[in-house]
């Protein structure tokens, strides 16, 4: 009888976890200016416009938390890869555009998809990560090599040519009425125009046969298009919230285990669809709770609410960032093991527990927790 080794099997956040990828600060930069973002950091002594590499001090600390993660999650028996970080500070460039600095790999939930026995690689919607991707193919390849069931894939690459974005939009943007910003919320009317398909993976949450994604500033129409007709064994559910210029689902609606999630107790949900289907099924949304930090990190472009950016190592045992008192005792109270995880420190590299990971192998399969559905949605 011949064997086949699986490598690459998860359909969700919560089943046993058995193989992850975590990414790696190494040489992660601000980015110089681009279409899509033009980093400002006023306030923590690097005006508009100016990049360059994160500090030293604050790389050695994102080095040791995120290496102790990693470490913690070997010792329970999951195995853990890392990427290969590039040069991040050179200048790179298509037929289309030059630009000045790429951007670093701490993130893998941002460029990975898993979905099964597929891995996707997402198109990205920055220009100083439309080569981030380079980072996972030694890994990616590898598990090519191992399992032959393993469907490994690549959404078209984007032009991402001035075309794809708004014309003065930043500009514009800080004039927008609430109303304005309002509609923008309801509609995902963000920076970029539908020229072609763009997405991040962290856009994306997976529950089974459901996938919930967000139509944020970096995540369009046509991506989320893209992403339908790419799995047409799926369903699909746009989702909305309450956020002004929203970037990634996971810091704002988090699936913990069949029945139950996490919303932003800030980022309500605007699609009455979502919320209804979440209740059609009997699943119950629990706001979270108050975040340790008032406001961003140093040099952060992520929020405080990266607190409620976890990492589900099976549906009863969930990794916390270890300064979120308030986050750990209401999981705890919801009947969950707490393993809480020093990473404020690596939040300037680009996020929390669940952005520093990129699922593997979760044991499992494709099941259906939303078997009433919404006729349209
Ligand atoms: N853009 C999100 C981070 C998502 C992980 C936030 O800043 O809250």
């Amino acid at each position: 009888m011949t064997v086949t080794k699986v490598v690459v099997n998860s359909w969700n956040e919560w089943d046993p976890l058995k193989h992850v990828i975590v990414g790696r600060p190494d040489g992660t930069m601000i980015q110089a200016p681009e279409p899509a973002i033009i980093r400002d950091f006023s306030k923590d002594g690097l005006p508009k416009g100016l990049y360059g590499p994160l500090p030293d001090d604050m790389l050695a600390m994102a080095t040791e938390q995120m290496d102790s993660f990693a470490a913690l999650l070997e010792k329970r028996g999951i195995r853990v890869d890392r990427p290969t970080p590039l040069d991040f500070s050179q200048c790179v460039s298509t037929p289309d555009w030059t630009q000045k600095t790429m951007f670093g790999c701490m993130p893998p939930r941002d460029v990975l998809l898993t979905v099964g026995h597929e891995i996707l690689e997402a198109t990205m919607s920055y220009r100083s990560r439309w080569f981030e991707y380079l980072c996972y193919r030694p890994l990616l390849q590898r598990y090519f090599q191992e399992d032959p069931n393993f469907r490994w894939e690549a959404a078209p690459k984007p032009r991402l040519t001035n075309a794809a974005y708004k014309p003065d939009y930043w500009d514009e943007y800080r004039t927008w009425t609430e109303d304005q910003k309002a509609q923008a919320m309801r509609t995902g009317d963000w920076i970029l125009t539908e020229i072609e398909p763009l997405f991040d993976a962290a856009d994306i949450t997976r529950a089974g046969k459901d996938l919930f994604v967000y139509h944020s500033s970096v995540t369009n129409s046509a991506g989320i298009s893209w992403l339908r007709r790419h799995f047409p064994d799926h369903r699909l559910h746009p989702v909305y919230f309450r956020e002004t210029n929203p970037i990634h689902i996971d810091a704002t609606f988090v699936l913990l285990r069949p029945g139950l999630a996490s919303v932003n107790r800030q980022r309500v949900p605007l699609e009455p669809r979502m919320v209804e289907l979440f209740k059609r099924n009997d699943w119950e949304l629990v706001e979270c709770a108050e975040p340790a930090l008032d406001g961003y990190p140093p040099l952060s472009f992520c929020s405080r609410w990266l607190s409620m950016n976890i990492l589900m190592l099976d549906p009863k045992t969930i990794c916390v960032d270890a300064q979120e008192a308030k986050q750990m005792e209401q999981f705890d109270q919801l009947g969950f093991e707490v393993i809480p995880v020093p990473f404020g420190a690596v939040s300037a590299f680009g996020g929390g527990l669940h952005c520093a990971t990129a699922d593997v192998y979760r044991e499992g399969k494709c099941d259906d927790y939303f078997p009433h559905q919404i006729g349209g949605y």
